[in-house]
């Protein structure tokens, strides 16, 4: 396959990504919403918080809440944080082969490929443990595994991309002509259908979640809160019967 053509695949899928993220901000209005809410949210802040102290704090949150996912907790971050860190080394391999080493006379460094297999492997193993056990309406609410929902969409195009790719790179070690190709066309569609479909899909958190997240710290530093009230230590007061049981009935 020609150079170009893989280059401007992957140029077409950000353009997809940015369009499909800038619909979806003018469609649902979040990011208004997110701007009047802080300013409304300001007038009930009982201090000011200096530039040094926001700072800190932005830089804080990118540490905890967004390279580690600490609005996670136990299984559900762990099998978040493989499936983040997966997919981006997944990502950042691929565009680095695709645009430095795609020539036939070209030699990717022996880690690049290792990486995008490991990158793929994490993808799939944190977002089938997700998909299969973890997802809130299986393993609260009761339906089975195999209920699809437009909300998946996101979830199932990321692990379906990452297992056609691996698929697709064995049948190319096996030798496997034709069948090779065939994954090949699935991978490209499948990433069509991830990149594409950010409109849709819950692909846009990964963007929104941050600015939440130094929204939330910033309101706790200057008492604001999001106009909500400070959490209560009062449950305290109900002995240990409260943590006899997970809270699994949404
Ligand atoms: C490359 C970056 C990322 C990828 C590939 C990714 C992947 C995913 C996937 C597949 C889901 C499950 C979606 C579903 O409910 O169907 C998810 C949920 C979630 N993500 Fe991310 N994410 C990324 C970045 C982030 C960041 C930066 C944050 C926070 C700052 C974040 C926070 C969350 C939270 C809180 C959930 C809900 C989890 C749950 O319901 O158990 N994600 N993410």
């Amino acid at each position: 396959m020609p150079s170009i053509a893989m280059q401007a695949f992957v140029v077409v899928m950000i353009i997809l990504v940015v369009v499909g993220t800038l619909f979806d901000i003018i469609h649902k209005k979040n990011v208004k919403y997110f701007f009047d809410n802080a300013k409304k949210s300001k007038k009930s802040a009982t201090s000011t918080v200096s530039s040094g102290k926001k700072i800190s704090i932005v830089l804080k949150t990118v540490a905890s809440d967004v390279l580690t996912t600490s609005e996670l907790a136990g299984k559900r971050r762990i099998a978040h944080l493989l499936g983040m860190y997966g997919t981006i080394i997944f990502w950042v391999t691929s565009a680095i082969m695709i645009f430095n080493y795609s020539t036939p006379e070209s030699v990717a460094p022996s880690i690049l490929p290792l990486l995008w297999h490991i990158g793929a492997i994490m993808t799939c193993l944190g977002g089938y443990w997700f998909w299969f056990f973890l997802r809130a309406d299986v393993a609260a609410e009761g339906n089975p595994w195999y209920r699809v929902i437009k909300a998946d969409l996101f979830v199932l195009s990321l692990v379906v991309t990452a297992t056609f790719g691996l698929v697709w790179s064995y049948l190319q070690a096996a030798d496997i002509s034709g069948w090779d190709t065939l994954f090949l066309v699935l991978f490209s569609l499948s990433n069509i259908v991830l990149f594409g479909g950010v409109y849709w899909s819950k692909f846009a958190h990964m963007f929104y979640k941050p600015g939440a997240a130094i929204q939330k710290h910033l309101g706790e530093a200057d008492g604001s809160r999001d106009n909500l009230p400070a959490p209560t230590d009062k449950q305290e007061q109900y002995g240990l019967g409260i943590k006899r049981e997970a809270p699994r009935h949404y």
